[in-house]
């Protein structure tokens, strides 16, 4: 059975010291085999945000999947978010922005859904573009039929309807056709700094919160999800921040039959 732990929204640079240990607790404690991190490393993208950045993913015993999320580009330095948008992130962090990963069991497609810019006034909203869509439908293609396959982007697939404001990525009609019946399983997310899992198309869609900042939504503690299983039957424990510990809030179960997944 594999266990994988999904983090996102850490935002060096408004991280919360105490929770960043109880992460560290929780990790050891979990024993994840891969921790995956769904964007939004930083808060603006600084180097000495990338840099402590850096440094607690060096701290990570557990091997790690990353992806970037909006804020890992500059707001404020429009040079250098225009000329060398990447720098940082290749510098402290990893020269690849897709990152992939193929275990025995499960394979993670890591895509880019944030742009240095569009033709819209918000520039926080990400995007897949056919390109992306099709290169994740061809390495599905080519894996195993019994491996677990898990798209990782930070913006979302899907939203409930009071957080739809927040804006799905763009290209997510295309892509969700795409994907159906393709094979993909699950689709990690994070940015809108909510927790939830849903059955979407056949497929489930699954976002963790901030899981280590100060930027909450009211109401809605920091969080993590711990996900364990194989290519028939899932289940995705989400574990919110409580009373000084992570500590598990809800978990789902979730099985596969005819190439759809459904909630048990
Ligand atoms: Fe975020
Ligand atoms: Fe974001």
């Amino acid at each position: 059975m594999t266990t994988l732990l999904h983090i996102s929204d850490l935002h060096f640079g408004r991280i919360l010291t105490d929770v960043l240990e109880g992460l560290g607790r929780s990790i050891r404690t979990l024993t994840p085999e891969m921790i995956i991190i769904s964007g939004d490393l930083t808060q603006r993208a600084t180097s000495k945000e990338y840099q402590q950045a850096a440094d607690f993913l060096n701290s990570l015993k557990t091997p790690y999947f990353i992806v970037p999320g909006n804020h890992d580009l500059s707001t404020f330095r429009i040079v250098e978010r225009f000329f060398w948008p990447w720098r940082n992130w290749k510098k402290w962090i990893q020269s690849d922005l897709e990152s992939q990963f193929s275990a025995e069991n499960y394979q993670l497609i890591g895509i880019n859904t944030a742009r240095k810019a569009g033709f819209y006034m918000d520039w926080s909203r990400g995007r897949i573009s056919p390109s992306q869509i099709q290169h994740v439908t061809q390495q599905i293609s080519h894996a195993p039929q019994d491996q677990l396959q898990l798209l990782v982007a930070h913006h979302p697939f899907w939203l409930p309807p009071q957080y739809e404001a927040r804006h799905l990525i763009g290209g997510r009609d295309h892509a969700l056709a795409s994907f159906k019946g393709s094979g993909l399983d699950v689709i990690l997310s994070g940015h809108v700094h909510l927790d939830y899992c849903h059955v979407m198309n056949g497929m489930i869609i699954s976002h963790a919160g901030t899981t280590t900042s100060d930027r909450l939504l009211p109401d809605t503690p920091n969080s993590f999800n711990l996900i364990q299983g194989d290519k028939h039957s899932l289940t995705i424990a989400r574990h919110h921040w409580h009373q000084g510990e992570f500590q598990l809030s809800q978990s789902q179960a979730f099985h596969r039959k005819n190439g759809q997944w459904y909630e048990t």
